[in-house]
């Protein structure tokens, strides 16, 4: 019964990417991306607001990051991290700077 439930829940979760989501966006975009993007990382600090959505969207969608990504998140955990950077980005109503202190 347990096992069901989990299932239907996960189900839903792919069929309504909304509030949850966005949560679960941050809360990746800090521990997966942050893992390298940081202050002293591998790579310098990134933000939502260091670009626009639509670059955002582009950015991933035409493989532009460097690497190999998909060894640090699956592709439903890119797309939860893509909301949440478009739901930040520069031209977003709510611009995230500093979620990732530079
Ligand atoms: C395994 C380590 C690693 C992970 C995880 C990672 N990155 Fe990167 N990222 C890099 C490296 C290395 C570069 C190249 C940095 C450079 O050129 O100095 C880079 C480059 C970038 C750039 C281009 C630099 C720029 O300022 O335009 C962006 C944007 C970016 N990453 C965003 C992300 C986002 C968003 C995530 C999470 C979905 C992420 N990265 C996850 C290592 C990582």
């Amino acid at each position: 019964m347990k096992r069901l439930f989990l299932l239907s829940a996960m189900a839903l979760g792919l069929l309504t990417p909304s509030v949850s989501t966005a949560a679960d966006g941050a809360t990746l975009f800090v521990q997966k991306c942050g893992s390298c993007h940081k202050r002293g990382g591998q790579a310098p600090a990134v933000n939502p607001a260091d670009k626009a959505g639509v670059v955002w969207e582009k950015y991933f969608e035409r493989g532009r990051h460097p690497g190999n990504l998909s060894q640090s998140l699956n592709n439903g955990e890119l797309g939860s991290v893509i909301q949440y950077l478009k739901a930040h980005a520069a031209d977003s109503d709510q611009p995230a700077t500093a979620v990732i202190p530079k």
